[in-house]
């Protein structure tokens, strides 16, 4: 089966110490998952050694960086490269998150460079793609989406794209509480995999877990993960909430 993932992006939220005592609430649920099920955190750079050793010794739950730079070291005051990420241990990467395409000016072609340097580290990229309303409004939202894959990722070999994880993010449905419905989400996932298939062919595309991200809650969790093309979720505010996240890692097929 596909890898199924809860991955929580915490933004820029909590303290180290609101940081440490949610994981340690969530780990203290001892949620045991399956082989092929992850749960991963995506938390602020300063965080990212204190949430590796915490996840540590759980099985199949990891410590993923929020971000990294689109290049390699030198004078970027304020960056973190993904070799810094790698000496760290950390084996995920969220990159092309909308909030930093919009306020940080990301674009497809800066993100194509930050995929390639995270898999010449060793880190997977989650890496996110979604519409704004405006495109959803016009139902041009497709091409939209497939022009982000084609931009970011289709330079990639086949054997590296087949280890990404996508997370689809429409971004009218982020930190909203608007989520799109059952249909939406299951529609343009299969679209999005139809897309990877026709340029690398049936079986990459079936090997790479699609999320959905947007208002994920622990009550829409499980229907959403239903979907056959919905391959978990890439969960913002709630997953902020100790018992709210439980509920979504436990609601992964
Ligand atoms: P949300 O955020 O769950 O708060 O909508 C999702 C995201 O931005 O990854």
């Amino acid at each position: 089966m596909r890898k199924q993932i809860a991955a929580a992006n915490w933004k820029m939220n909590c303290t180290f110490q609101q940081g440490e005592k949610l994981l340690d609430d969530i780990l203290s649920a001892e949620i045991e998952l399956a082989s092929h099920q992850l749960a991963i955190f995506a938390v602020p750079y300063p965080y990212l050694l204190m949430t590796r050793s915490e996840v540590e010794e759980e099985q199949n739950y990891y410590v993923a960086a929020q971000n990294c730079h689109d290049k390699k070291f030198g004078a970027y005051t304020g960056e973190v490269s993904a070799a810094m990420l790698h000496s760290m241990n950390v084996n995920y990467c969220v990159i092309g998150h909308s909030e930093r395409r919009e306020y940080n000016g990301e674009t497809n072609a800066m993100l194509a460079d930050k995929v390639n340097l995270c898999f010449e580290n060793f880190i997977t990229p989650l890496f996110c793609c979604g519409e704004p309303l405006n495109i959803r409004e016009a139902g041009t939202q497709n091409d939209y989406v497939a022009v982000q894959l084609k931009e970011s990722l289709f330079h990639l070999p086949a054997d590296k794209i087949k280890n990404i994880v996508i997370a689809y993010e429409p971004i009218w449905a982020i930190g909203t509480g608007k989520t799109a419905s059952t249909e939406q989400a299951q529609e343009i996932h299969q679209y999005l995999r139809s897309v990877i298939a026709g340029q690398y062919g049936e079986a990459v595309a079936n090997e790479i877990p699609i999320l959905y991200g947007g208002s994920v809650k622990a009550n829409n969790a499980k229907e959403l993960f239903s979907c056959a093309d919905v391959d978990g979720g890439l969960v913002g505010g709630a997953s902020l909430v100790a018992a709210d996240f439980i509920e979504i890692i436990k609601a992964l097929k």
